[in-house]
């Protein structure tokens, strides 16, 4: 009779992948500010108290992630009264070094378009980004527009309209898919999907989304041009794990979404763990905390 040996104890392997950071270019805005005295979405709960000062360090923490894998952060000064202004996804979109500002759907944040639009004249000359303005439509920025190779993935169903896509295909010279968001959890298209990659010649980008926060004519547009995303859970989702930011090979996100972290480890990613439990508060993460300025001269 053969001995059965039991298996023995391996060590987890070292993650070995061969995909590659690109360094990226991003503006945040500090939470100098940020509270929950209203509540424009399912996440924010007035009567549950938020550790400014806690979310403060969080917030750091996430910038000085970005900066230790070589990328560049620029900082837009928070404005009192715009507690939501930490969400720096929203100020607007980027693209070729052109900027189209915000337009809040609710009047609470209104006066933010404004103070991006100002930013990305002031500063953001400097780095050869001609603002083009703000836009003329109800358009939440990168919260609703994701970048997936040469396409403008393009959310809508609770902020940014139909007529705002329009208004980005032609403002930008980019191509939109319109994707219907249907779940107000998921009220912004980057709580629900996020861009891993550019793809490349005649190979789709990676991303990663949860399909049931989708109208099924969105899902069947998912599936058509992402035939091998990842798909999350719920689970995943309801931490805001696709709240996240990749750079083609290291994503940062919440230390929360546990079961996203293994699904990208095994598609050669590496998960960067970020908590920003305070900022979660306001309805918010990683993604939302990050605008990325693309195809600006970065200077040192
Ligand atoms: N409280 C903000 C709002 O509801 C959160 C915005 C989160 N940003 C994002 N890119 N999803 O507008």
């Amino acid at each position: 009779m053969t001995a059965i040996t039991p298996p023995r104890a391996t060590p987890a392997p070292e993650l070995t992948t061969d995909r590659a950071a690109t360094l990226r270019h991003y503006l945040m805005c500090p939470p100098t500010h940020f509270e929950v005295v209203y509540a424009i979405n399912p996440w924010m709960d007035v009567d549950v108290p938020v550790d400014r000062g806690r979310a403060i360090v969080q917030w750091q923490a996430l910038k000085a992630a970005y900066e230790a894998h070589g990328h560049r952060v620029d900082v837009v000064t928070a404005v009192p009264d715009l507690p939501d202004m930490v969400y720096a996804a929203n100020g607007g979109v980027v693209v070729g070094g052109r900027a189209l500002a915000a337009r809040f759907v609710f009047p609470e944040r209104e006066a933010e378009g404004a103070a991006y639009e100002a930013w990305f004249r002031e500063s953001g000359a400097r780095y050869g980004i001609t603002s083009i303005g703000q836009a003329a439509e109800y358009d939440e920025g990168e919260g609703d527009l994701l970048l997936a190779g040469d396409v403008m993935l393009a959310g809508t169903g609770f902020r940014t309209t139909r007529a705002a896509h329009a208004e980005v295909a032609e403002r930008l010279g980019v191509d939109v898919v319109t994707l219907e968001l249907v779940d107000p959890r998921f009220y912004h298209l980057d709580t629900a999907l996020t861009v891993l990659d550019g793809g490349g010649p005649g190979v789709a980008p990676t991303v990663a989304y949860l399909p049931e926060a989708f109208s099924a004519e969105s899902q069947r547009v998912l599936r058509e041009r992402y035939p091998d995303a990842i798909l999350a859970t719920l689970d995943d989702a309801l931490v805001l794990g696709l709240n996240a930011v990749s750079d083609g090979r290291n994503v940062f996100l919440t230390d929360r979404a546990t079961s996203l972290h293994a699904r990208l480890r095994e598609r050669g990613f590496v998960p960067v763990p970020i908590d920003l439990s305070e900022l979660l508060k306001g309805g918010g993460s990683v993604k939302c905390c990050t605008l990325e300025l693309r195809g600006t001269e970065a200077v040192a």
